[in-house]
């Protein structure tokens, strides 16, 4: 009898632990679910249109649809239980001639408004990894 309390005992701690390595596995989770992607990109529109670099694109923007659609879309990036309404990166910034170093602007922004809610530097670069495979999408090709 207390063989079998011992074994349940350790069969539900690695249950515990296996999904507890789910949850740290999920990037999601790991930016704090829907309210904390929200917060990240309530913070990211603060800064893009603080940054003079890249502000001016944005000038025609409906920033408050944008910020809908960026939630949306890193939450789906992230694993999230979610759908994006928007439409695809190339069609979208196709005619915005935007060039690398926008990009790089963008991102810098992005990781200000993570570093701002106390997103850890791990976290912060598997979301960034995965946003970098759009850059070719996004980004105008060089002459
Ligand atoms: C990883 C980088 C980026 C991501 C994930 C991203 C994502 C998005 C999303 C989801 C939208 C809304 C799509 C829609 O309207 O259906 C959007 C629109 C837009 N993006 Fe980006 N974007 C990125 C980089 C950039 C950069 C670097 C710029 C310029 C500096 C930029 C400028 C814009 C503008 C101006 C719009 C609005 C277009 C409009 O009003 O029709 N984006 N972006």
């Amino acid at each position: 009898m207390f063989r079998f309390f011992i074994t349940s005992l350790s069969a539900l701690s690695f249950t515990l632990s296996a999904s507890a390595q789910a949850q740290a596995d999920n990037l999601y989770q790991a930016l704090g679910g829907s309210p904390g992607i929200a917060r990240v990109v309530d913070q990211l529109i603060v800064e893009i249109q603080q940054d003079a670099r890249i502000s001016p694109q944005f000038k025609e923007t409906n920033m408050k649809r944008l910020a809908e659609l960026l939630k949306e879309q890193l939450c789906v990036v992230s694993d999230g239980p979610c759908q994006y309404s928007g439409d695809d990166m190339l069609t979208v910034h196709a005619q915005l001639g935007i060039k690398s170093a926008a990009f790089n602007a963008l991102v810098e922004d992005l990781q200000a408004a993570m570093h701002k809610n106390q997103i850890p530097f791990p976290t912060q670069n598997r979301l960034l990894a995965r946003l970098a495979v759009m850059k070719k999408d996004i980004v105008v090709s060089a002459p």
